[in-house]
């Protein structure tokens, strides 16, 4: 058995291509739709409230494109909203980064320590320290929002002073407290991997919420036999749609996804708002 229907994706902005990099790298049959909210990010510092709209307004844009299972990419959406969004999309599997990623650091943390870093509302949401302890109520859980880390990616500043100095003002306090393994609770914070390897050190696993995204999704599929064979899909056969162009809107998605997009599509944000009125309105 297999399905030929693409897997949609969406996020906040450019950030959930960490997570479509991860899925082609599993499954290179397989067509991704993607939506990347560009016009309204970051949603990190936003209110839950507005949290809840966006990602409802994205996850049924990617509705009517027929795809099989959605992928809530950005970690905020998945911290706040991602109850919301299951009780709308009843049809498919709606697969969240928050659960995937707390489920590896359970299994990683000896010292039964785990550290969470990501957006002010993903921390404030509490979503990881809940399904962590879901995992193993005895394991200590320290979240930190690290605000800056977004910007500086987006400024291409991976490698940079600026980006070590703040790592080290955000992690003393995690370091401090013992954890050995960290969940890198965002979509841009893979991209700093190296140098908060750097800063920690060896000892201390860091666990990349992407990856552990796209084992759960290939694996969901397998059990559905809804993987597609594999000429079917790939970079050149997904489609790509922005709100909005940034200017240097090319070169991120190239660093995010290690490689070009082929073509991308602009979606008005009228089209996102109506789609929300029709829902509530039924
Ligand atoms: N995509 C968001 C996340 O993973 C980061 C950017 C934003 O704040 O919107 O939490």
């Amino acid at each position: 058995m297999s399905d030929t229907r693409p897997i949609g994706v969406f996020d906040s902005g450019l950030g959930g291509l960490t997570v479509v990099r991860e899925l082609f790298r599993l499954m290179a049959g397989e067509r991704i739709v993607y939506l990347g909210d560009t016009a309204r990010c970051p949603y990190g510092g936003r209110s839950e409230e507005t949290i809840r709209t966006f990602g409802m307004q994205d996850a049924l844009l990617l509705m009517e494109m027929d795809i099989k299972l959605l992928v809530v990419a950005c970690n905020t959406v998945s911290s706040v909203a991602l109850d919301y969004i299951e009780k709308s999309v009843k049809e498919i599997p709606v697969v969240g980064v928050v659960l995937p990623g707390a489920r590896a650091a359970a299994l990683r943390t000896a010292e039964r320590k785990v550290g969470v870093i990501g957006t002010a509302a993903t921390i404030r949401a509490g979503a990881y320290v809940r399904a962590i302890q879901a995992q193993d109520p005895a394991i200590k859980v320290y979240g930190k929002a690290c605000p800056l880390f977004v910007p500086l990616v987006e400024e291409g500043l991976l490698d940079h002073e600026i980006t070590r100095l703040t790592a080290q003002y955000y992690l003393a306090e995690l370091l401090d407290s013992g954890v050995d393994c960290i969940i890198l609770g965002c979509t841009h914070y893979p991209l700093l991997m190296e140098t908060i390897q750097e800063l920690v050190g060896t000892r201390t696993h860091l666990v990349d919420s992407a990856l552990w995204t796209a084992k759960e999704v290939k694996d969901i599929l397998a059990a559905l036999g809804g993987l597609s064979p594999e000429k079917a899909g790939g970079l050149a056969a997904s489609r790509f749609m922005v709100t909005d162009y940034a200017p240097r809107f090319k070169e991120l998605a190239a660093s995010f996804l290690g490689g070009t997009l082929p073509s991308i599509e602009l979606v008005g944000l009228e089209k996102l708002t109506k789609l929300c009125e029709t829902a509530a309105a039924v």
